[in-house]
């Protein structure tokens, strides 16, 4: 299966209520908590891009913040999700493949410089389409976007594969070990290079560091899982 038939399957299969995705926080959690990382970054006039928007939780809180939030993503169930189920005046949803020059090229065109925010979707590309994806986003920003992205490391995948070795009862993410190979796929780049991997792509980085990405499953413990991830903020220094 192609990525974007997996991730059609996966959208497919998984119950509609918030929440249902491992990754599926509650955006008080997640785009509350990212905001005040790249707001003073960013240009508050611009539209708001979610690339990879998923359930469109995030992109839905987000639209409060920017004149207008659009979220892509390339499973059309992913979009019918989101368009039924976190809908808001200012917000539109569209299928829309950012491996895709072309696509990122018309986007641009029509939306002119955005603000772009990249949840959880690096690390599950092949490593030659990650730059695809970084050079498209760079055209979405163009000379004035700021791009908010928070990515899997390689600490990510080991964190993971240890729980689960250690025989911890996680469905969820068991589920989707299973189903994309979750925490072996190797991450964007491992601890401390994500900065690396955006600069060769000719980012201008501002901001980085540590940060949890809150899940939607509890420890055995129940505690909600949180897992290591990276975060970064970073303008198109050289955009295509
Ligand atoms: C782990 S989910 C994260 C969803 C959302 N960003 C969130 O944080 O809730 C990754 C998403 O990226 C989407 N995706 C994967 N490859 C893509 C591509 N080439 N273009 C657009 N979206 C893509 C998937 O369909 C999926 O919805």
């Amino acid at each position: 299966m192609t990525g974007a038939a997996a991730w059609d399957a996966f959208w497919s299969a998984l119950p509609a209520e918030p929440g249902a995705a491992l990754w599926d926080s509650s955006p008080e959690l997640t785009a509350a908590r990212h905001l005040p990382l790249f707001r003073d970054h960013a240009d508050p006039a611009l539209p708001l891009l979610d690339v990879g928007c998923g359930s469109g939780r995030q992109t839905q809180w987000l639209a409060r913040h920017f004149p207008r939030a659009v979220g892509v993503d390339v499973a059309e169930a992913a979009v019918a999700l989101a368009a039924a189920s976190h809908p808001a005046p200012n917000v539109t949803y569209r299928r829309a493949d950012l491996l895709d020059e072309d696509t990122a090229v018309a986007l641009h065109a029509e939306f002119g410089d955005v603000n772009v925010y990249l949840r959880g979707v690096l690390h599950q590309l092949a490593p030659d389409d990650r730059g695809r994806m970084l050079t498209a986003i760079a055209r979405l920003l163009g000379g004035t976007g700021t791009l908010f992205a928070q990515e899997l490391t390689e600490r990510t995948g080991w964190y993971v594969a240890e729980l689960l070795a250690g025989g911890a009862h996680l469905p969820k993410t068991a589920g989707l070990a299973a189903h994309f190979d979750f925490g072996a796929r190797v991450a964007p780049a491992h601890d401390g290079r994500l900065r690396l991997l955006f600069e060769q792509y000719g980012f201008d980085v501002v901001a980085d560091g540590d940060i949890a990405l809150h899940t939607t499953e509890h420890t055995p413990g129940g505690h909600p899982l949180e897992l290591p991830t990276a975060y970064l903020v970073a303008h198109a220094s050289a955009w295509p």
